[in-house]
């Protein structure tokens, strides 16, 4: 039997489709009580992450539920700072923490040595998922983006504006690329892994790339991300890629073809005019609906959802939100959301 046509990798090589295939990042997670009754199980979530049956499970939830026709691998961009022998454990309430790396001495005891190993179990978890998936559906891998992951790593912590990471590139350009090269490695070879064991379309996250401009975008954000792109497709020239870099204003016209992305990640703040003039002639665009119009529901978000489908529905074009489904988002809202977009004709 030949496979199921596969909507959104079809939309992602910029070929027509019936309707915008959609999912939502963080689409698995704390808004859904199916998830908290796994997540309980595991007081620690580097652990959860790292264990392939649940990770499976939470994957496949919201997909059972709502139909979407991507899948994410249930896994953490701070798995690659575990990977390298950082210290990674998450607060209850509070978010990350890791044991800063702050300057070249600090780098000295990561190593990629005994990478596969610490992270093999995601892999793990992409070869269940590859197994289970309905045929329609596809599997979706991910890795935060250099910098963003550095920015973790330098602070030891989330931060509103990245001071510890940008100070030490300001101060230090030569000591913070040793960073960011070897975590654009790492990277690489992490991605490879997920794609050898299933993963048929990746995501890159670079949610702090708001927060540089001019050369430092370039050789931070721009840089990074365009060798990961370029060394992937020499081993596996079919598989797309999609940047998500937040944050970016204008820049997002040059993004696509700096990096040789296939598709482009809107965060909520994108006019859409300016996503459909200046970023969809160059790539297939994925977004934009605000999580907070999610949790909103009713009219306001059905009309931004209607405004968003008009204005990029026509072209090359992937429906998500333009961040992560916040936990205090109502389950019913996402049913609608998913309902308004499949009964959507071009
Ligand atoms: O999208 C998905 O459904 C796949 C899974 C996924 C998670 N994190 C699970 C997660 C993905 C793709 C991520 C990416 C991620 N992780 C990013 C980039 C995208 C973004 O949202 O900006 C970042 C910056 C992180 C780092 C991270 N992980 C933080 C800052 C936190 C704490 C904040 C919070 O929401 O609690 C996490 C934890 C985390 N990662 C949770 C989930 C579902 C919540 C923890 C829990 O369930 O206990």
């Amino acid at each position: 039997m030949p496979a199921k046509s596969k909507l959104f990798l079809t939309a992602l090589k910029g070929e027509p489709v019936v309707r915008p295939p959609f999912w939502l990042m963080r689409q698995a997670g704390r808004y859904l009580p199916e998830y908290r009754a796994v997540r309980a199980t595991t007081r620690d979530f580097v652990s959860f992450c790292l264990d392939p049956e649940k990770a499976c499970a939470v994957t496949l939830q919201p997909i059972e539920r709502f139909g979407m026709d991507a899948a994410i691998l249930f896994a953490d961009i701070l798995l690659v700072p575990h990977g390298l022998g950082q210290g990674v454990r998450f607060v209850e309430g509070e978010g990350p923490r890791l044991d800063p790396v702050t300057d070249l001495e600090g780098l000295k005891p990561l190593s990629f040595e005994r990478f596969h190993e610490r992270v093999g179990a995601v892999y793990e978890t992409v070869r269940l998922l590859s197994r289970q998936l309905p045929g329609d559906v596809t599997l979706i891998g991910f890795a935060g983006a250099p910098w963003t992951v550095a920015t973790y790593m330098v602070a030891g912590e989330g931060t509103s504006d990245q001071k510890p990471a940008k100070l030490w590139a300001y101060r230090d350009p030569v000591g913070f690329g040793q960073l960011i090269d070897l975590v654009t490695t790492a990277t690489i070879d992490y991605l490879a892994a997920q794609i050898e064991a299933g993963a048929e379309v990746i995501q890159i996250f670079d949610t702090w790339a708001g927060s540089l401009a001019d050369d430092e975008l370039q050789r931070w954000v721009f840089a990074p991300i365009a060798r990961i792109r370029t060394e992937l497709k020499q081993r596996y020239p079919n598989v797309p890629v999609i940047g998500f870099a937040k944050g970016i204003g204008p820049m997002l016209a040059e993004f696509a073809p700096a990096t040789g992305v296939e598709a482009v990640g809107l965060d909520p703040t994108v006019p859409l005019a300016f996503a459909r003039d200046a970023v969809q002639p160059a790539a297939v665009v994925q977004g934009n609906l605000d999580p907070l119009l999610l949790v909103a529901g009713g009219a306001a978000m059905a009309a931004r959802v209607e405004t968003i489908l008009s204005t990029l529905g026509p072209g090359r074009f992937v429906f998500n939100l333009g961040h992560g489904v916040v936990p205090e988002t109502p389950p019913e809202h996402v049913a609608a959301l998913s309902a308004q977009i499949r009964n959507w004709r071009a």
